[in-house]
């Protein structure tokens, strides 16, 4: 049977500052039977979307994406933070519910044309998916899909990603 997921997040107020409610998922992550039904129901959204290559932000996105990536097999390449990556890159800035920040790809992590799956752990403001979408873009990538395990609709972050076909498994 089927896991209610909702009972794998752990809802944290004001962190990481006063007025943030922070969505935690590591105790999702922590259960193997949760991660795995999380796991899955992504990577069928990314099967019947053809995808050939996932894409995550640092860090919570490598923890939606890899496991995607594995199961499919495909290639997964981060998008990381300043100062990480040690070869050429293509950069991109963001805004944050809590603060601003860069994201950077190697330039050859995607190959013109090929389809793409964004992932992250959690749709706030859209700021880091914007910045991510906007990497693999630059890059001739197709993003054919953006999956999230959370999405914080108060936060409308969904408005800046309305052309793009999206998978959120819980709203809060
Ligand atoms: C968090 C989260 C998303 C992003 C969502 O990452 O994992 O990537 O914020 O917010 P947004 O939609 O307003 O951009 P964070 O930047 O805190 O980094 P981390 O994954 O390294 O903890
Ligand atoms: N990233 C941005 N906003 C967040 C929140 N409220 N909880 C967890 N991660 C976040």
């Amino acid at each position: 049977m089927a896991l209610d997921l909702t009972k794998y997040v752990s809802s944290i107020p004001d962190y990481p500052e006063k007025g943030i409610i922070f969505r935690d998922i590591s105790p999702l992550m922590a259960n193997g039977e949760a991660y795995k039904q999380a796991t899955a129901q992504i990577v069928q959204f990314a099967r019947d979307k053809g995808v050939q290559m996932i894409v995550g932000p640092e860090a919570r996105g490598f923890i939606v994406g890899c496991p995607v990536a594995y199961e499919l097999g495909v290639g997964f390449a981060p998008a990381r933070k300043k100062g990480k990556l040690p070869r050429e890159t293509v950069k991109a800035t963001y805004t944050l519910e809590y603060g601003t920040a860069e994201l950077y790809m190697h330039k050859d992590a995607v190959k013109p044309g090929q389809h793409v799956l964004v992932t992250d752990d959690l749709l706030a403001t859209g700021g880091t998916i914007g910045a991510t979408i906007d990497l693999v873009e630059q890059l001739g990538g197709i993003v054919v899909g953006c999956a999230f395990i959370i999405e914080l609709d108060a936060l409308k972050g969904h408005e800046k990603i309305k052309d793009y076909d999206v998978l959120t498994l819980m709203h809060y």
